[in-house]
This record gives structure tokens, sequence and C-alpha cells, in this order.
């Protein structure tokens, strides 16, 4: 174990001193090693490919390129939009599935693209794109049961935002397992993101105002189902989140949690930071804490 010092707010630079196009990011851990896949905004918002970067520490960040190229025309071409890019491993056939929002020129289309891989570094094929269950499908987030179970987390402008349970082979959807909408909010939360803690499962979303942050949200259940608590913020209200939008929460082989979160620029997408902060999972609170920066062991 080493100790890292983290800075908070950040724009991670990769080996090549170019800044980590971490942005609307997915992070798994492979074989002892982290595998973060990427929006690369560097040109915009219009699609560029999935960057994909490995880490020992969640801090220093090796390039290996693009993993998901822009295909030559249709949906993620580059006149399209594609957004938070999710990867996970299927233990049934080993397979590497990525799930991406996929939009065309505008936010209208509102489908999630399934693209596979033999490989975590890639190049993943591009399969299909659907809406489940004939829902719209706009901010995605992925999550892996203790029990290899897979799910896609999906927001759906007008029911709400679901779980999705995964096939077998993770390339479709089989069951609506859950759908909610926020607290006194008319629709279910976006950039939805889960995590399992001492057999609670803890679900992470923003409110939908774009790129502008707000104050996020997370509910707790015992069991995917539900019934699921009323969603609260956990950070400051007022703060915006501390002025980020949740990505991912990942445990920390020292018992910590990382809270990772976008603060747009929408100006400058490329070069966005990212807000890299420990959060507090206990008892089903969870409460984000403020350090300009901060460490842990890995
Ligand atoms: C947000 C979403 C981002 C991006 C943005 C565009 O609501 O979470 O991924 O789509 O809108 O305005």
């Amino acid at each position: 174990m080493s100790t890292v010092k983290m800075q908070s707010v950040r724009l991670p630079i990769d080996q090549n001193g170019n800044v980590a196009q971490l942005h609307g990011l997915g992070v798994q851990c492979f074989d002892g090693i982290y595998y973060a896949y990427g929006e690369n905004k560097v040109n915009g918002g219009l699609f560029q490919g999935v960057v994909c970067y490995t880490s020992s520490d969640l801090h220093d960040w090796v390039n290996h390129g693009i993993v998901l190229a822009p295909r030559s025309t249709g949906l993620l071409a580059t006149d399209t939009i594609a957004e938070r890019p999710k990867v996970l491993q299927c233990p049934t056939t080993g397979e590497y599935v990525m799930f991406i929002h996929a939009e065309r020129h505008d936010y209208n289309y509102a489908h999630v693209a399934v693209a596979v891989s033999d490989n975590p570094l890639g190049p993943f094929r591009f399969l299909f794109s659907m809406q489940p269950f004939g829902n719209i499908s706009r901010d995605i987030g992925v999550f892996q049961d203790s029990d290899g179970t897979g799910y896609l987390l999906s927001e759906d402008r007008e029911h709400g935002t679901h779980i999705y349970r995964l096939s077998e082979a993770y390339h479709s959807v089989v069951e609506d397992v859950v759908c909610l909408k926020g607290a006194n909010y008319q629709y279910g939360y976006e950039s939805p993101t889960m995590i399992k803690c001492n057999g609670f499962y803890y679900w992470f979303g923003s409110q939908l105002t774009g790129w502008d942050s707000n104050d996020n949200m997370f509910a707790t259940a015992s069991t995917i189902e539900g019934p699921w608590s009323e969603w609260k913020p956990f950070a400051p209200v007022g703060s915006y989140t501390f002025d980020s939008q949740c990505d991912l929460v990942l445990p920390l082989p020292d018992g910590q949690f990382l809270y990772i979160g976008d603060r747009w620029n929408p100006d400058d997408l490329g070069n966005s930071p990212t807000l890299w902060l420990p959060i507090t999972l206990k008892d089903r609170e969870a409460v984000l804490h403020w350090h300009d920066e901060w460490t842990y062991e890995i």
C-alpha cells in the first residue's frame, strides 16, 4: 500500500502531458488495475471517441487512446453526441461490454448504444442501440452486484430513472426492476450511479440542469427492487455538490470511498475539471466532505 495525496479539484494529466479526457467517466477495476473510460471532449461536445486510461492508484493515468472510435456515418459518427461511457466485464462470457448514451446531432434520439470487446483496452465494436422496453434513455450508469448480475441505470424523462437488469450476456435488458422520480421533483435523477456498501444500495444522481451543477441527491435500499428511501442531498445544500455533477462513487482499498464528479465548463468542455473527494457511506447516510486535498492508502 502507498499513500496517495489527492487534490480535490483536478485536471488529471496523462503520461504525455495532456489533460486526461476523464469526463462523464466510468471506472472499473479489472485484475487490480483501474480502467477509466471517458468522453473525449477536446474539440467540444460532438462525439470524438471514448478514451481509456489505466491507473494503479486512481491518481496517475496512462492514456491508451481511443477504444471506441467514431463510426463513419450514422449513430456514433462525429456529427453525433455520445456520453457517459460505462464498461462492465460480463462474468458468464468474459466479454467487456460498453454502454453509452447515444444521440444524433441534438438530444432527441435518446438511445443507449452497446459495444463489446475481448480486451478492456478495446477496440470496442458497436453492436446496436436500443430504448429499453421502448423507454427513452438519456444519462446512463451501470452496476454489477456481488452475484455478478449486471444492471443498467437510465434516465427516462417521462417515467423517471430506471434500473434495468441485464441479460446473462449483458447485451440486452430483461427486466425493468425499478423506476423512481425524485423527491417532489417531476423527473428521475440523471448521471445515475450506484454502489453497494454493508448490504445497502446507494443510488446517486443529479437534477436536470444541463451543464450547470445542482444539489445532487441519493437514496438507499436493502434490495434493488426497494423500497427506496426518500432522495436527499449528500453535500451542503446550496453548494451544488461543491459545484459538480456526480459520475461515480468507488470503494478504496483503505475503507474510504471516492466520489468523482464533473465541474463542466460548457465553453471548454475538454478542460472541465473533475472533483475527487472522500464521501462517507454509513448507516444509509452519505456525506460528501470538502478538503482542498486529502490522502488515501492504495
Ligand atoms: C447533462 C448531462 C450531461 C450532458 C449535459 C448536456 O444533463 O448529465 O451528460 O448531456 O446535460 O447539457
